[in-house]
């Protein structure tokens, strides 16, 4: 595969920051070409302002951190009745040290890797690196030998699916765990030898396709002691399971389940849904599940110009555009399933941009989608057991202008490891209190929207949850608690929730309480007719994102009022409109399109972007965020080619670094004969997770 194709950067470069024209159309439908789907004309809360409290006087939520950090022994002691023999229950894995200084204040002394543009992938002097597993590698047993010459649907359902992005790591015991993926979406042009275009795949591979999509479920195994896992390869694997767009069949829970807006011709009640679409980030939950979020579920439709019109604007503010049969971007899958052709199924659409959630140790579990969640593109969803014992699920709507929320359970988070309280977690997230954020900036008439810092040194404020729903009562005029639920982002316009630049991952420090949500980019901000900058998103043509920190009140989780500040304004720290937390930019790595956070065991921020627009290959990031070192941020990997980093975990002993690399070589131009990028086997590109760790056996990062 010598004679590589002249590719086409140029052409593919687009107003998504700098992601490729391929990864466009596939990953979102072409969402920038259409309209921004929330053309609200959202008031801004001014009666926010309260008096300043001393984001120092936030109570550290040390029992929370204690409570989670013990969750590898409560899981795998609750695991004890369910597993073989041979899964002894583990003891809990203590995490390292706090550095100098206390909790997520830094020891991050690996040297930054540069910026640059190989096809491979990069981590510090003194790390390994290794691929787990790749796409079209086993999962179930039995699973066919992959073939990407004559690739079936079945194979592909017992086969590692496509573009990897969520990584989760559930300990079975020190020397097995499971590891659990998304597969978000597919990309066809890189997947089928041969493919010329989306309307000349056959009916077969569209069902690949689909198959490709969902999760995956992998027993792995530590190599010798080291930081290195690898999948287990023989034995029974009862936990090794692959759920697909295809066939995996999820339960709706929670007050819009079995609502008219959820019933279609093949499931009546509305209560059974076959498959989920476009599963992006997530979350590990205190008890042992796994949440992941439906995302950018709207491209897998076609028909809305044919759909009943008084649904129109309901699809049109979920990116289904509907003058138009096939939209820009579109999929085709009606060709294999009469279900996403809306003129004929319209509630369909309904059905998906949910948060699922699948207990990874029952493999015959049907996972779930919660509606008291809420229905948006759901970036994903991380939750927190609050002082009092509630659950918090901290939650983003990736799209430009879209909103923050947040889930408050009505139950409590019931410890400890027995099949009682097992059972009883597994309901918290299917009653609760659903708020969108509004926030307002305590510096507003110094934003002008160059990102030039505001005279008080920061952006900054306050900010308000606003109660859209809970149970079955509604707080929206004229929604029911149903439509609410099933028509979040339109609830949301109505009571004034503020446009942020694309939520993606948000995450709760479960050693502080303190929350971080990734902002990645909004390149429209401020353009006419459009909402300008403000404190919390203070850029006009956002091009590189921000990091937000949001601290409720009383460091209490279910509180309806919080402190927020930016952190992080990313982009190249030469760059006068950038910001590290005031740290010295000369010592700081640049950062673009922030997208998922994680946490180390000590509580250091770790943050993957996704669509560099400073011309290097998208990477991995760490940065202190409490004590001296705060703002600090260095890289720590880079990701191959065409490819975005998705996904980063850090196993709680601080032994392992996973990733995600979703979609290598996807540059426009590419196929499987003439890949852009020929990570990781030498041939044609592919999809995989990654593990990192370092040589000596040491803690990551440190
Ligand atoms: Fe799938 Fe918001 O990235
Ligand atoms: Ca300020
Ligand atoms: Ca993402």
């Amino acid at each position: 595969m010598s004679d590589r194709p002249r590719l086409l950067p140029l052409l593919g470069a687009t107003r998504h920051g700098a992601r490729d024209a391929m990864t466009c159309l596939y990953r979102c439908g072409n969402a920038c070409d259409h309209p921004v789907p929330n053309s609200s004309d959202n008031p801004y809360f001014g009666d926010l302002i309260e008096a300043e409290v001393s984001r120092r006087g936030v109570v550290r939520a040390g029992a929370v951190g204690a409570l989670v950090l013990g969750f590898g022994g409560t899981v795998a002691g609750a695991l004890a009745g369910a597993a073989p023999a041979a899964a002894a229950p583990a003891a809990p894995t203590a995490p390292a040290a706090a550095p100098r200084g206390g909790v997520g204040s830094g020891a991050l002394t690996f040297d930054p890797v540069a910026p640059n543009k190989l096809d491979a992938l990069v981590v510090p002097d003194g790390y390994d690196h290794a691929v787990v597993i790749k796409w079209g590698d086993p999962v179930v047993p039995g699973a066919p030998e992959f073939d990407v010459r004559a690739q079936t649907a079945a194979a592909q359902a017992k086969q590692f699916g496509y573009n990897n992005d969520f990584v989760g790591v559930l300990p079975i015991d020190r020397r097995r765990a499971l590891l659990v993926v998304n597969h978000e979406y597919t990309n066809e042009d890189l997947m089928f030898p041969g493919f010329t275009s989306q309307d000349a795949l056959s009916v077969e591979q569209l069902r690949v396709a689909m198959a490709a999509h969902g999760m995956s479920v992998v027993e792995i195994e530590r190599v010798d002691g080291t930081g290195q896992w690898r999948p287990v390869r023989g034995g029974r694997r009862r936990y090794n399971r692959r759920v697909t767009a295809l066939a995996t069949k999820f339960e709706l829970t929670g007050p819009a389940a079995g609502s008219a807006w959820l019933r279609t011709a093949a499931d009546p009640q509305g209560r059974t849904v076959v498959g989920t679409l476009n599963n992006c980030a997530g979350g590990v939950t205190p008890w042992g599940t796994v949440l992941s979020g439906e995302e950018n579920f709207n491209q897998y439709f076609v028909g809305g110009d044919g759909a009943p019109e008084e649904l129109k604007p309901k699809l049109a503010r979920y990116g289904i555009p509907t003058d138009v049969r096939y939209p820009s971007g579109s999929r085709k899958w009606e060709r294999a399933d009469e279900r996403f052709d809306l003129a004929k199924h319209p509630n369909e659409a309904h059905r998906y941009g949910w948060v699922v959630e699948i207990d990874p140790f029952d493999p015959d579990s049907r996972p779930r989608k919660h509606t008291a969640l809420g229905r948006f593109k759901h970036e994903g969803a991380n939750v927190i057991v609050a002082k009092d014992g509630h659950v918090v699920a901290y939650m983003g709507d990736d799209e430009r202008f879209d909103y923050l929320y947040k889930f408050v359970s009505d139950k409590k988070f019931m410890p400890g490891d027995s099949w009682v309280a097992r059972k009883h977690n597994l309901t918290l997230l299917e009653s609760g209190t659903l708020y969108v954020a509004a926030l307002e900036g305590n510096s507003a008439a110094e934003i002008d929207g160059t990102g030039k810092l505001p005279s008080d040194g920061a952006f900054d404020g306050r900010g308000r949850w606003i109660k859209l729903v809970r149970g079955n009562r509604s707080y929206v005029a004229g929604m029911t608690a149903a439509d609410v639920l099933t028509f979040t982002r339109l609830a949301a316009d109505k009571v004034g929730a503020t446009k942020m630049d694309r939520p993606e991952d948000v995450e709760p420090s479960q050693l502080t309480g303190k929350v971080y949500v990734a902002l990645t980019n909004n390149t429209d901000r401020g353009k006419a007719g459009k909402a300008p900058a403000d404190e919390a998103n203070p850029r006009n043509v956002n091009k590189h994102g921000q990091i937000l920190e949001l601290i409720e009140d009383r460091g209490d989780n279910t509180a309806e009022t919080f402190a927020w500040s930016l952190p992080i304004v990313a982009g190249d720290p030469a760059d006068p409109s950038t910001y590290f937390a005031g740290y010295d930019k000369t010592k700081v790595s640049p950062i673009s399109c922030p997208d998922n956070v994680a946490f180390d065991a000590t509580g250091n921020l770790w943050i993957s972007t996704d669509g560099n627009a400073l011309g290097s290959n998208d990477g991995l990031f760490a940065t202190a965020v409490e004590g001296p070192e705060r703002g600090h941020l260095k890289q720590f990997l880079t990701v191959p080619l065409g490819a975005e980093t998705c996904g980063p975990f850090i196993k709680k002993d601080n032994r392992s670094v996973f990733v995600a690399v979703q979609h290598p070589g996807e540059i426009t131009g590419a196929s499987v004969e003439h890949p852009a990028s020929t990570w990781p086997d030498g041939d044609f590109a592919k999809p995989g997770v990654v593990v990192t760790w370092r040589h000596d056996g040491g803690p990551v990062g440190s």
